[in-house]
């Protein structure tokens, strides 16, 4: 089993849409995923057609562990209409995330809570909200690899190197922590500064760096309106071709591990 963080302090960079569709992906091709939404703001549950809280979900599972009893993640597991498996969010977790600043052990809750889960799943995928505060890094800190989706639209450099700066700090927390590598998002050819951004990033992190982008598609917008990922709502869609390519050259990238950035 691999877990792996799709992080980004930058928000609207394509961290929802690349987490349920890559996870979708890997799905099609027969791996067994659990998406587990670690946002508040509960985008991802939203995207999947969970628009009413479900009463129990990631808060009231993190809430027993900051009371020093014992969460079980496995009982708040839902099957989504796509037939992908989802811890679900709560708006809840924001304020869980101030109390977990005094937990002893606080950066490690959600590695306690996803230990016991292991070797049920070939992959999990932790959905970040874009701040790096108490759940990102107990998402970092729980997981073996991160990905970083990012808006070719804007210049990332600067908001790829303040992530870097924290990645080096959760890594003395999480020696096994990698990155996994970076992925453009809403990518167009024709333009420009999109291929700028991606020759940039190619000079500084080489392999590290997708060769597959995400085109930008409105049905992958689209898709999230209707709770559905994007092999259920338009599986001819650009945006369904670019996250299976995108699932190929994961599994490609998790198998064959490049050398560790820091
Ligand atoms: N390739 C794409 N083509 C068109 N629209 C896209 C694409 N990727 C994402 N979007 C849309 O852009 C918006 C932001 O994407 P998304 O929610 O995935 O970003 P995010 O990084 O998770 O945002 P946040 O930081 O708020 O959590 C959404 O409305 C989504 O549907
Ligand atoms: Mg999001």
């Amino acid at each position: 089993m691999s877990i792996i963080s799709v992080a980004i302090q930058k928000g609207g960079s394509g961290k929802t849409t690349t987490t349920l569709n890559l996870a979708a992906a890997l799905h099609q091709l027969g791996k067994n995923v659990l998406l587990f939404d670690a946002d508040p703001q509960a985008s991802l549950s939203q995207s999947l057609g969970i628009t009413d809280e479900p009463e129990n979900n990631l808060f009231t599972e993190l809430s027993k562990e900051i009371k020093g009893e014992s969460g079980n993640l496995e009982n708040v597991v839902i099957e989504t209409r796509s037939g992908l498996k989802l811890v679900p969010s709560s708006i809840e977790l924001a304020g869980a995330e101030l109390e977990l600043v005094s937990v002893y052990g606080r950066e490690q809750v959600f590695t306690w809570m996803l230990e016991k889960m292991a070797d049920r799943y070939d992959y999990i995928f932790i959905d970040c909200p874009p701040a790096i505060g108490m759940l990102t890094v107990n998402a970092l800190v729980a997981s073996d690899h991160v990905l970083m989706p990012l808006q070719a639209e804007f210049l990332p450099m600067k908001g790829v190197r303040s992530f870097m700066h924290h990645f080096k700090a959760i890594k003395k927390l999480n020696r096994k922590l990698d990155v996994l590598g970076f992925v453009l998002t809403r990518y167009d050819e024709r333009k420009v500064m999109n291929r700028q951004i991606f020759q940039e990033l190619d000079k500084e992190f080489g392999e590290k760096v997708f060769h597959t982008h995400i085109r930008n598609n409105i049905q992958l917008a689209k898709a999230q309106e209707a709770g559905l990922d994007i092999f259920h709502f338009d599986k001819h869609s650009h945006g369904a071709t670019d996250y299976l390519n995108l699932a190929n050259e994961f599994l490609l990238k998790v198998e064959n591990p490049t050398p560790s950035l820091v």
